[in-house]
Parts: structure tokens; C-alpha cells; sequence
């Protein structure tokens, strides 16, 4: 008898093995796959398999689906890796397909921003993964240049063992839109935010992200510990990351404060550049908008709220009123 259960991020468990959702559009035609795909042909019915691995996805495959009630393929836990580097490949068209909706390449460059992420922070760091991210980063700034859409498209909030995936996914969009409206617009320069934001806690890894996870108070060692992620982060990518001095700066000094309440260098004033302040905003406003172990999310206002009455010597109150205006309000 075959077993099939849900669980809450849309995995589906059968016979005993897990089975992962992807987008039907994700799967581009002409193209061969190295993975199997499966899909439920109605929603009562259990999973069969659609696509064999090494056969090709042909328009023909893809049309026998017309007309039907699917709204994903499946594919198998151990053929996650298989499936990301395909997205990797495919991205750049799937965000130039004409026929594709921009909220549903938005959903698909999340879905590759996330999955590069995790690569990133649950191995250590290789040039491989970071390159990685960087195209990711660059396919970002391409398409948030291009299109005017709203930015929540690019925004999800995971909360428990993906928090810092998806982190480091929205601090880049944040970022990147903060960026922009401060005036930044030379790609060069929009890049590098970008690369240093979604790789700001890239440190993370290197010192244990259970801290970041973990319920209640850190210890003071803890604290240390946590404190000790930029400077890791900034070693790590100066040594293998091949990034520009902006990606770096925004690494090693996103905590910093413009009262010099921050760390590691308790840098204040002009000592922090632009590119920090906007990326500590970003960070800041994430962090707050999202449930965490030790506190449930703020809706927007009340975050941004809190910002302005509890931060105004910690960051730069003209970004802020900037990053006010994106959130699509006044204080
Ligand atoms: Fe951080």
C-alpha cells in the first residue's frame, strides 16, 4: 500500500521517501534533465512519475499537462542538488521568457536565490558556491533594473532551520531596492550591495548557526561567538571570494552603528560607508519582520516603527525615510 502525508513547506512523503514541490515553469522545454520528475495527476491520487531522467522534456511532454489541475512537478530529496544546478543553468532564460509572468520568474529566482544560500551555509565555503551566489546576485540586480514590480515578490519569510537562507535572500532584495532609490543605479556598483548582502552572513556558517536558532538567551561566550561572524565572513571571501572592496566593507561592517554601538570595530559617523548603512537597514528590518525563537514577526509599520523611535543615532535616518518611502508609507 502506498503512504502519502503532507508537511507544511508543500513536501510530500511517499512510501517512506520524501518528495520536494517544483515549479512546472521552472522546467524548461527542450532541455534534458538529470533528475526524475513526478507529478499527482489529481489531488486524491498518489504520485507517478512524469519525466524520466535522461529523457528529454520536450513541448510535447509539457503540453500533455494542459488542461489538467496540476500545479507542480515532485521531485525526489536526493535529486535536490541535481535540480538547483539545473535552475542555475536555466535561469537566465527562464528571466528573459517573454511568455513568463514577472511574479512567477520573481518566485523562480527566489527559489534559486534560497537554494544557493543553503549551498553556501551548510558546507563550507568554496569558490564554486560563491560564484554561485554571485550570479544569483547578478541575475538579481538585473531583473529588480528591469522590472518595476512590487518588491514583496521578492520577499518570503521562512521562519526555524531556513531563517537564514531566506535572511540573506530578502536582506539582498531589500538592499538592492534601498540602493536604487538612494541613487545608486551603475550596475557595478548595485552588484557588489548585492553580492555583499546575500553573502553578509556568510560568517554564520563558520561559527555555528545554531546560535542563530537557538530559543531563549545566548550565554556571553555565545554572544562573543555570534560577534565574531563578520570578521570571519570577510577573512573567508578575501581569501577565496574574488568580490570588490564595497561586497567586503558591507561583510565585515553590517553591524556596525553610526553611534559606534556596533561591532567588530565600533566604527561611528563617516567611518561606515553608504553601501553599510543601507545594507544595516536591510538587515535590521528583516530580522524584525520575521518570527524568531525568541520573538514572534512585527508587521511592517510597527517594525519600521520601532526603527525610527529606538535607532535614530544607530542608522542613517535619511536612508531610513528612503527605505520608508519603498515600504510604500509615511512615518
Ligand atoms: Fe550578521
Amino acid at each position: 500500500m502506498i503512504v502519502e502525508t503532507f508537511s507544511e513547506e508543500g513536501l510530500v512523503s511517499h512510501d517512506g521517501e520524501l518528495y520536494l514541490p517544483v515549479r512546472l515553469e521552472a522546467i524548461r522545454v527542450n532541455t534534458t534533465l538529470d533528475f526524475d520528475l513526478y507529478f499527482r495527476p489529481s489531488p486524491a491520487q498518489p504520485l507517478v512519475l512524469y519525466c524520466e531522467r535522461s529523457v528529454p522534456f520536450t513541448e510535447e511532454t509539457r503540453d500533455r499537462l494542459k488542461n489538467t489541475p496540476v500545479e507542480c512537478f515532485y521531485i525526489h530529496q536526493d535529486s535536490k542538488r541535481q535540480y538547483n544546478r539545473y535552475l542555475d543553468e536555466h535561469l537566465e532564460d527562464i528571466l528573459h521568457d517573454p511568455g513568463l509572468d514577472v511574479r512567477k520568474k520573481a518566485e523562480i529566482l527566489y527559489d534559486s536565490a534560497l537554494a544557493t544560500v543553503e549551498l553556501i551555509l551548510l558546507e563550507p565555503p568554496s569558490k564554486e558556491s560563491i560564484e554561485r551566489g554571485k550570479t544569483v546576485a547578478r541575475h538579481t540586480v538585473d531583473f529588480m533594473n528591469a522590472q518595476d514590480f512590487p518588491l514583496e515578490h521578492l520577499l518570503r519569510h521562512i521562519s526555524c532551520d531556513y531563517y537564514l537562507y531566506s535572511h540573506s535572500v530578502n536582506v539582498m532584495a531589500y538592499s538592492i531596492a534601498l540602493a536604487r532609490r538612494a541613487g545608486h543605479h551603475d550596475a557595478a556598483s548595485l552588484r557588489e550591495v548585492a553580492n555583499g548582502a546575500l553573502l553578509h552572513d556568510i560568517g554564520m556558517g563558520m561559527v555555528g548557526p545554531e546560535l542563530c536558532r537557538k530559543e531563549g538567551a545566548l550565554t556571553p561566550q555565545e554572544w562573543n561567538q555570534i560577534k565574531t561572524h563578520p570578521s570571519k565572513g570577510y577573512q573567508v571571501l578575501l581569501e577565496i571570494g574574488n568580490l570588490g572592496e564595497i561586497a567586503l566593507d558591507i561583510v565585515m561592517h553590517h553591524h556596525e552603528r553610526l553611534d559606534g554601538s556596533g561591532y567588530p570595530d565600533h566604527l561611528r559617523g563617516d567611518a561606515l560607508s553608504h553601501f553599510v548603512c543601507i545594507v544595516a537597514i536591510a538587515d535590521i528590518f528583516d530580522a524584525l519582520t520575521t518570527d524568531r525563537p525568541y520573538q514572534p514577526r512585527r508587521k511592517t509599520f510597527p517594525a519600521l516603527s520601532l526603527m525610527q523611535r529606538e535607532m535614530p543615532r544607530q542608522i542613517d535616518m535619511t536612508l531610513f525615510r528612503s527605505f520608508v518611502e519603498i515600504m510604500g508609507g509615511t512615518l
